[in-house]
């Protein structure tokens, strides 16, 4: 039996695989382990089970001789230095397809919530409805504007489909295909991003792409939070230089209580639960399990990952 190390409590029956084949800790507090308590569970296992927000380093390999096997809680794996594991001979999976429809549908749920207001609607219905206002709570006309689609992976893909199904243009670029960044940026009324975060895409949305935009268009993020400039996003919407942003994804997680977005008009914010349906999530543990197992078996993962192979975004 080897030593597995889940750093959070999963959903579904999955677990219980593990823990039928593997000698498995998993950790049950509320809030998720530090990297120093990861670092020292990674330091006695030859399994880990993470999530996206451990950090899985140079040092915390280093940290961990018998360490074998890690499976990634989630689409992305930018949060594993995946050079560092190979050099340990440590391998890496993921979990894809399984959330795709998931956090397509979140992506296209925050662009209607954006482009209709709904937390200042919430808002106002909560505390300040008094009539039917003609100009109030004047929002932008989803059906037949164009979607601006940045990264045409699976997740892309599948949010550039329902964009078709509101009579909308697609417009999709990605590395060396479809609509060039600049002209997307020009003609999308919105611009949903699902590009991998990598050197090539960490701050892609900067103040100059920010300013290619037009003044009515607005920004959706569910990928991952380094890929936009935030300084420059909270400057664009606080002088109305886009009409709106919705994040799914910030830096830091959770955005800081002090953050300028938070004060920014029309911006909607959610806690990173692009993939939280029940049904992903579960499937997401089951593919979790599959890869620990066939890594502790010395066998290849069923989705594992590699130097050469980018992360896809999620
Ligand atoms: C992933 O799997 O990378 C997602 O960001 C989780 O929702």
């Amino acid at each position: 039996m080897a030593r597995v190390f889940v750093s959070r409590q999963l959903p579904g029956a999955a677990l219980e695989r593990l823990r039928k084949a593997h000698e498995t800790t998993v950790w049950s507090e509320r809030r998720p382990p530090t990297y120093e308590q990861l670092r020292a569970h990674a330091a006695e296992a030859d399994g880990l089970l993470t999530m996206l927000s451990d950090r899985i380093d140079a040092p915390l390999l280093e940290a961990a001789p018998r360490l074998r096997a890690v499976a990634n809680y989630a689409v992305g794996f930018d949060n594993v230095d995946l050079a560092a594991a190979a050099r340990h001979g440590v391998a890496v999976g993921n979990t894809p397809d399984v959330l795709t429809e998931a956090t397509a549908d979140l992506a296209f749920a925050l662009l209607l919530a954006a482009a209709r207001r709904l937390p200042e609607a919430l808002a106002s219905a909560r505390n300040d409805w008094s009539d039917w206002e003609p100009t109030g709570l004047l929002g932008a006309e989803v059906w037949g504007a164009t979607l601006g689609v940045v990264g045409m992976g699976r997740i892309g893909r599948a949010v550039a489909r329902r964009g078709e199904g509101f009579g909308m243009t697609v417009l999709g670029s990605s590395r060396g295909s479809g609509s060039s960044l600049e002209e997307l940026l020009a003609r999308a009324d919105f611009v949903s991003l699902h590009v991998p975060l990598s050197a090539d895409t960490h701050h892609l949305i900067d103040a100059d792409a920010l300013a290619r935009m037009q003044p009515t268009a607005i920004l959706i993020n569910t990928a991952r939070g380094e890929i936009v400039d935030q300084a420059a996003l909270a400057a664009a919407l606080h002088e109305r230089r886009i009409a709106g942003a919705a994040l799914d994804v910030t830096t830091p997680e959770p955005l800081s209580p002090d953050d300028p977005l938070w004060r920014a008009p029309n911006l909607v914010i959610t806690p990173h639960i692009g993939s939280a349906t029940r049904s992903a999530r579960e499937r997401m543990a089951e593919l979790a399990v599959d890869n620990l197992l066939a890594g502790l078996d010395g066998q290849p993962m069923p989705n594992q990952v590699s130097v050469t192979r980018e992360a896809p975004a999620a």
